[in-house]
Parts: structure tokens; C-alpha cells; sequence
């Protein structure tokens, strides 16, 4: 065999469940071989393990389930390199068990989701989605005063809940809105300085007008917002999500739509993703998107890129940038 053919085979091999930009597969020229899942997503365990099979690293979307039995088959892994801030499709636990590293991609996604956050904000507050609609329906026969009013932002309240990164982003943006902020986060922050305030998640629910949701989904966050939360928000508030589905019971936000007790919801991730309540789907006051929060060039390629260097480095035996669970 010749000395080029003999390195390719004794390189490690890295599973990439989606194709990679450029810049990431940069990343990782020379220091792997590269197997690219190309199609529909792997949405089961079964089809996530058997792409993997004997790959040392893996490069995963959230659309990928790494359960306990994923890692179970996969016995070269050495890391599950996740392209997302969230990690809630991996079992961490099975992870650290089985002595692996999982890594995510923070920081490139703040602002571009915080963005996003805001776009949901004015679109729903606004009627921005039903004034498109009316207008290409041909409805629009000119300007009058009650035509389509909205909500207005200023001097109005805005409920962060979870002041991570993101949480503060979409914090920040509220100034130039002239909207005051508050905020609830499990762990006591400061957050005086700039003139927000931290209060009990209850005391927020009832004091905001916008209640805009930023933490991450675990065993503790699941349905954070059920009927008996939603049902102590103010009446007639805005509700906007564009952390994680279940975070949220959709049947009980309909319900809470329905009878008035939030006047609009702007949503970007679902219960059951991608599948959303039809009772959502049936209404005017609810702005939804397919999760796009992170969706710009910019930040899609610079999350890859992040992944690619977490590998790189485990490849290179030394501690990755963006560990979630070190290796033990
Ligand atoms: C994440 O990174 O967790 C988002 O949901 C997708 O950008």
C-alpha cells in the first residue's frame, strides 16, 4: 500500500449528519475522513447509530436523536459535536457515562436569534403577518384610522424568562424600544445596572405585558408554561417563544388565546417539532415560524464552524472549546 493510502486509512473518521459550508469542512481538511449524510434528517435513534457506526466524532443537528442506544453502537466515538446552542436531543447523561465528550456552539447564535426574538415582538404586537395577508388579498382600499391597529411597545414591560446570553440580548434591544425589561432566571443575577430587575417567574408572568421565553429545555423547564402559569399572566399579553417547544403546553396556549387571556403568540420551535397544533395553525393572533432563530449565513456558517473546531481539537487530543459534558 502506498504511504498516502496507508495515513487516509489509519486517519480518524468523522460522521456528519448534514453537509457542512465550506469554512467547516475546512476545518477539519487533513486531520479526517469525512462521511456527509446528504437527504431527509436522521429523525430516529436507529438511523442516527447506524450513520455513525465506527466513526470517531460525529457532527449532529437537533433534529438528531443521541440516545443512550446511539452510543451504545457506536463504540469508536469519541465526541458528539452538536451544531446548535441547545443539547436537549443527546443524553447527556448516557454521555458522560460512557466517558464521551458532547460539545454545542454558543455565543455566534445570541444576536441573531435575539433578532429573530424581536422580529416575532413587532410582528405579532404589530399584525404584521394579517396586514400582509389583507393587503395581497386585495382587501387594502386605502388608509383609515382604525385600519389594522396593533399594540404599541413604549413604556410597556417585557418578561425575560432566563437571562443566559440570549436573554440578555433580547434585554439590551428592549432599550431602543423604550420597553422596560424584567427578568427571572434560576440562578440570582445582576442586572441593575443597565435598569433591569429580577423577580420570582410568577411575579413576572403577572407584571409583563410580553413574557419572551430563553431558557433551555431539561426535566425541570418542561412545560414551564402550563395552563396554570399561562393562566397567571396579564390579561391580554403577548407570549413569544423561541427557545424550545415544550417548554410550552400548546393545547393550554390555545386555550389561553381562545379566551382572551393573551392577546397574541409569536412562536419559532414546537411541542412536537416540526408538527404544529392545528388549534395554532387556526389563528390570526399567532405569528409561527419553522425555527429560524439562528437562520442567517452568517450565523448558520459560523455555528459549523464552531462544531468542526470542537472536533478538531478532540481529534488533536486536547480539550475542545465548547464542552457540555468534559470527558472523563
Ligand atoms: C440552537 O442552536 O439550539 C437553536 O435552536 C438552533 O439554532
Amino acid at each position: 500500500m502506498s504511504r498516502s493510502k496507508a495515513e487516509k486509512v489509519l486517519l480518524p473518521e468523522v460522521a456528519a449528519s448534514f453537509e457542512p459550508p465550506n469554512r467547516a469542512l475546512e476545518v477539519l481538511t487533513g486531520l479526517c475522513r469525512m462521511r456527509i449524510h446528504r437527504g431527509a434528517p436522521l429523525d430516529r435513534p436507529q438511523a442516527v447509530a447506524d450513520f455513525i457506526a465506527d466513526a470517531e466524532a460525529v457532527l449532529t443537528l437537533l433534529a438528531n436523536p443521541v440516545t443512550d442506544q446511539v452510543l451504545a453502537a457506536c463504540p469508536r466515538l469519541q465526541i458528539v459535536a452538536n451544531c446548535a446552542v441547545g443539547f436537549d436531543n443527546i443524553d447527556l447523561e448516557a454521555a458522560r457515562r460512557r466517558g464521551l465528550w458532547v460539545t454545542n456552539t454558543p455565543d455566534v447564535l445570541t444576536e441573531a436569534t435575539a433578532d429573530l426574538t424581536w422580529a416575532l415582538v413587532l410582528a405579532v404586537t404589530r399584525r404584521v403577518v394579517v396586514a400582509d395577508a389583507f393587503l395581497r388579498a386585495g382587501h387594502f382600499k386605502g388608509w383609515s384610522l382604525d385600519l389594522l391597529l396593533g399594540s404599541g411597545l413604549q413604556g410597556k414591560t417585557l418578561g425575560i424568562v432566563g437571562f443566559g446570553r440570549i436573554g440578555r440580548a433580547v434585554a439590551r434591544r428592549a432599550l431602543a424600544f423604550g420597553v422596560g425589561v424584567v427578568f427571572a432566571d434560576r440562578t440570582e443575577i445582576g442586572g441593575a445596572d443597565l435598569g433591569f430587575r429580577q423577580m420570582p417567574l410568577d411575579d413576572l408572568v403577572a407584571c409583563s405585558d410580553i413574557v419572551s421565553i430563553h431558557c433551555p429545555l431539561n426535566d425541570d423547564t418542561r412545560y414551564l408554561f402550563d395552563g396554570e402559569r399561562l393562566s397567571k399572566m396579564r390579561r391580554g399579553a403577548f407570549l413569544i417563544n423561541t427557545a424550545r417547544g415544550p417548554l410550552v403546553h400548546e393545547e393550554a396556549l390555545v386555550r389561553a388565546l381562545e379566551d382572551g387571556r393573551l392577546a397574541g403568540v409569536g412562536l419559532d420551535v414546537y411541542e412536537e417539532e416540526p408538527l404544529v397544533n392545528p388549534g395554532l395553525m387556526a389563528r390570526d393572533d399567532v405569528v409561527l415560524l419553522p425555527h429560524i432563530g439562528s437562520a442567517t449565513v452568517e450565523t448558520r456558517t459560523m455555528m459549523a464552524v464552531r462544531a468542526a473546531e470542537n472536533i478538531a481539537a478532540v481529534l488533536g487530543g486536547v480539550a475542545p472549546p465548547n464542552p457540555v459534558v468534559a470527558k472523563a
